[in-house]
């Protein structure tokens, strides 16, 4: 399961039908990113670049020529090299890029200096993501210039400059069936490695082994790649948001909140659970539990199309808030508490985002000032949370340093909504029972530990 050959040159086709007449667009592949000596940071392709290309490899450029006779795609790309093929690994070639992604014309990277110049002469237009890669940047501007100096022979140079994340992120914000199946996908096996890790945990097991166990179940069923950096917080590192040093002891009184997600052929999932590590949420964490419950629940009966961007937010902030006043963490009216947003020292972010290539997916949230209206084919995250930082005074010592987020991937369709992470459980008493369940079978097998 992958996107076909056709996909790419549709969605290369419907950005040249949205750029204006002769222009031509500019779209640079990712570096790889030295780490030390003769190694690398693991490469992932630039989501655009990938987007309308597939092509795998650093050190590419996808140019988009609209009306161009010999060919309308032209990649530049490494040249085949056998002795750095024997040390790096393979390349396609430019015979590769034509033969199997469908460029129309492709040529060695290290020709671009040459070419690339004689393809933006003589267009109005360039379309290209400027600010992204100051390099890159620079040596736009150098071709550019080089075909400033010639004006006087009759060269004539694009004289117009237009975003093209603009353009190309609206491609993506909207999901084809192709890539919903392989959201879907992301899901089922993100949801699978939750289960796992649920299952698994005991107290004494460190943050970081839950998030082996997820990458390892992640892996076993294709989703080779953590679509992020997962988090992994026991107790009070749960109210960090972005905790990412996952090297805590887990202590079977604390809750452990897990968010992590795989990326399954170039497309992530983002799911969050939180759990009690010893198999049961004590009186506290149960009742947080249960209100970040609810809100997730009020969010999602706002999804469907038509409605706009910031009303699951808004349910989920009323539901957070009455909840917090029940529980006497929050003092007053509703509405007052709502206005003057003290609810933000237990729910300090929004309810989600966009979803697709990128984790936090590319997408304008607002449009022509106003939220953006929902409509079938995008996908986004519904994820509230409470977290009560565990040196609030204000609130009794009971509740300090409980952390709970509930996190889905939601895909909104024509007739509403589809939570495409449903595989893993999140009603309280579903969690206790598949952990003592869990608990039961271990009893019989040697621990891990
Ligand atoms: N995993 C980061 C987030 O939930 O937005
Ligand atoms: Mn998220
Ligand atoms: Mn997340």
């Amino acid at each position: 399961m992958s996107i076909s050959k056709k996909e790419y040159a549709r969605r290369r086709s419907r950005l040249m039908e949205l750029m204006e007449a002769n222009s031509i667009a500019i779209v640079p592949a990712a570096h790889e990113k030295h780490r030390s000596a003769d190694t690398h940071y693991a490469f992932r392709q630039d989501s655009d670049f990938n987007y309308l290309s597939g092509f795998p490899e650093p050190d590419a450029v996808l140019v988009l020529v609209p009306g161009r006779e010999h060919g309308e795609c032209v990649l530049f790309c490494r040249d085949k090299d056998k002795e750095r093929e024997i040390w790096d690994g393979y390349r396609a070639g430019p015979a590769g890029a034509v033969a199997d992604y469908g460029a129309d014309d492709a040529f060695p990277i290290d020709d671009i200096d040459e070419i690339l110049p004689g393809l933006i002469e003589g267009r109005d237009r360039v379309y290209y993501a400027m600010g992204r890669d100051a390099n890159f940047d620079k040596r736009l501007m150098d071709w550019i210039n080089a075909i400033r100096e010639k004006v006087r022979a009759g060269a004539h140079p694009p004289g117009e400059f237009l975003d093209l994340d603009h353009f190309l992120h609206e491609l993506r914000l909207f999901k084809s069936a192709a890539e919903i199946r392989l959201m879907e996908q992301a899901g089922e096996i993100s949801a699978a490695a939750h289960c796992e890790a649920i299952k698994a945990c005991e107290a004494g097991m460190y943050e970081y082994q839950l998030d082996a166990i997820i990458q390892y179940h992640s892996a076993m069923r294709g989703g080779r790649e953590p679509a992020y950096t997962s988090i992994v917080g026991s107790g009070a590192n749960a109210c960090v948001l972005h905790y990412i040093e996952n090297n805590a002891k887990l202590k079977a009184s604390d809750l452990v909140l897990i968010d992590a997600g795989c990326e399954y052929q170039g497309y992530a999932a983002d799911i969050t659970r939180t759990f009690p590590v010893g198999g049961r949420f004590s009186a506290e964490q149960r009742a947080i539990y249960e209100l970040v419950l609810k809100a997730q629940k009020a969010a999602l009966a706002e999804l469907a199309p038509g409605r706009h961007w910031n009303e699951p937010h808004e349910a989920s902030v009323r539901v957070i808030t009455e909840g917090l006043i029940e529980l006497g963490l929050l003092h007053g009216e509703v509405q007052k508490n709502i206005d003057n947003q003290s609810y933000k020292a237990f729910y300090m972010h929004r309810i989600g985002h966009w979803i697709g290539m990128d984790v936090h997916d590319v997408g304008d949230y607002k449009v022509h000032g106003q939220w953006r209206v929902l409509e079938a084919g995008m996908v986004m995250t519904v994820e509230p949370g409470i977290y009560i930082a565990a040196d609030n005074e204000d609130v009794e010592a009971r509740w300090r340093g409980i952390g709970v987020r509930i996190e889905d991937d939601v895909l909104i369709c024509k007739d509403g909504h589809r939570v495409l992470t449903a595989a893993v459980p999140k009603e309280a008493d579903e969690i206790e029972a598949m952990m003592a369940a869990a608990k039961n079978a271990r009893a019989e097998q040697p621990s891990l530990l």
